[in-house]
């Protein structure tokens, strides 16, 4: 409900995936949002005005210039008259624009001049992505105060390429902006929580390594609600393809050992929320070069260490958070293994769900889970994920409150 009655004004620039704006402008709408488009020149190359003032049933700004717009809205209302301004694509070019205080079109002068949040969700080619430029615009930008939604990891639209890059799609832009523009109640402000998500990767050699099918959709959307419900949230995340939740900080890794150092890194915390599928074991020395295939040579072995448990370390940490939470992924005697990892891991409750393939949990978008406490057990209907997210950090803030 976020969204119901908010001003967006939309800022379309000219990436190839300005085609998802026009999706984007259906979902903020259908939520109840007005929609003020305008679009770059570079914007009108990939998408026409005619498509988003059609979807946004709005005029569509697209000149500084325009003696007739600046007469009846003027760039400087259109910077103030909205609750929240959208950046989506954002190009490289934009954000290195931003990032300057530039001001030579209608987007950047408009970005000048506003005083409301801005969201921005990133779109451009993995190497574009990569680029120490890009890294340094995006940083200034995030001290400016921009908040941002991905961009993800995957295939690009216009190449085979592979990378991150990928602007967020139309529905997680939407949550994002529910959580920007949500003024509901912040029993957890003050609070200050650490999550981790997806799964952890553990090298063989450089290119090879031993993962696992979470996500990180789960622990993402956890933190994300409880980042909803006010708390500052640290999230450590392996490797995932999902883009970062708004209004978290982030710290990405992808060993158990490096998830470990994150977490306690990130203590004291009121609550821990251990989501991630960590990897029990790692290799025990894995090989700097790639391990080659030689005809009559025999197969290697890999021969596993333990992994550091990273629920148990924070479970009985001398500074441990007043909550500590762990997930257990089963494939068997769920209930029973859920209760053994409650005792030996120092944890107040085990969220416990049976990742067998035929539940299609892991990976998916969906779960059921069982809450196990020592004083009992509950179980949850089938439920989506972000719901399960939002009963858990509704259920976190009421036990904060209590202690
Ligand atoms: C086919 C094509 C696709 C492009 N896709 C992107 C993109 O996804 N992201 C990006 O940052 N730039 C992309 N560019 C480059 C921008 O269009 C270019 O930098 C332009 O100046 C951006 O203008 P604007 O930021 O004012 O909209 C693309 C260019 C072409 C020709």
């Amino acid at each position: 409900m976020a969204l119901s009655g908010k001003r967006i004004l939309l800022i379309i620039s000219g990436g190839i995936a300005a085609y998802k704006s026009l999706d984007l402008i259906r979902r903020l709408r259908e939520r109840g949002a007005s929609v003020r488009p305008i679009m770059t020149k570079g914007a009108q190359e990939f998408v026409t005005s005619l498509a988003v003032g059609a979807l946004a049933a709005d005029h569509v700004f697209t000149d500084l210039f325009s003696r007739q717009d600046e007469q009846d809205v003027g760039h400087i209302r259109l910077a103030r008259d909205c609750d929240l301004v959208l950046v989506a694509p954002a190009t490289a070019d934009l954000m290195a624009k931003m990032a300057n205080g530039l001001a030579d079109d209608l987007a950047t002068t408009v970005l000048l001049a506003t005083d409301r949040p801005v969201l921005a969700a990133p779109a451009m080619n993995p190497r574009m992505w990569a680029h120490p430029a890009t890294k340094r615009n995006i940083e200034t930008l995030r001290r400016d105060g921009i908040r941002f939604i991905g961009p993800a990891a995957g295939e690009m639209a216009e190449s085979r390429e592979t990378g991150t890059g990928r602007m967020a799609e139309p529905l997680e832009i939407v949550a994002a902006a529910e959580a920007l523009l949500d003024d509901g109640p912040k029993p957890l402000a003050g609070k200050k929580a650490i999550v981790t998500s997806g799964p952890t990767h553990e090298p063989i050699d450089p290119v090879r390594y031993i993962a696992n099918r979470s996500s990180g959709r789960q622990g993402h959307a956890i933190a994300a609600a409880l980042a909803r419900l006010g708390a500052d949230v640290t999230l450590v995340s392996g490797p995932v393809t999902i883009p970062d939740p708004v209004g978290v900080r982030m710290l990405h890794v992808e060993r158990a050992e490096e998830m470990r150092d994150a977490v306690l890194a990130a203590l004291p915390a009121d609550v821990a929320v251990m989501v991630a599928a960590v990897a029990d074991w790692r290799v025990a020395s894995a090989a700097d070069q790639k391990l080659k295939k030689h005809p009559g040579e025999s197969i290697p072995t890999l021969a596993l260490t333990e992994n550091p448990d990273i629920l148990k370390t924070v479970g009985h940490h001398t500074t441990r958070p007043k909550l500590v939470i762990g997930f257990a992924a089963e494939t068997q005697d769920v209930e029973a293994n859920a209760r053994l990892k409650l005792e030996r891991k120092g944890a107040d409750l085990i969220v416990a769900n049976d990742v067998s393939p035929s539940t299609g949990i892991m990976g998916g978008t969906r779960n059921s889970v069982k809450l196990i406490r020592r004083d009992g057990i509950e179980q949850w209907p089938d439920l989506s994920k972000d719901e399960v997210a939002e009963r858990l950090a509704a259920l976190i803030a009421e036990q904060l409150m209590q202690r």
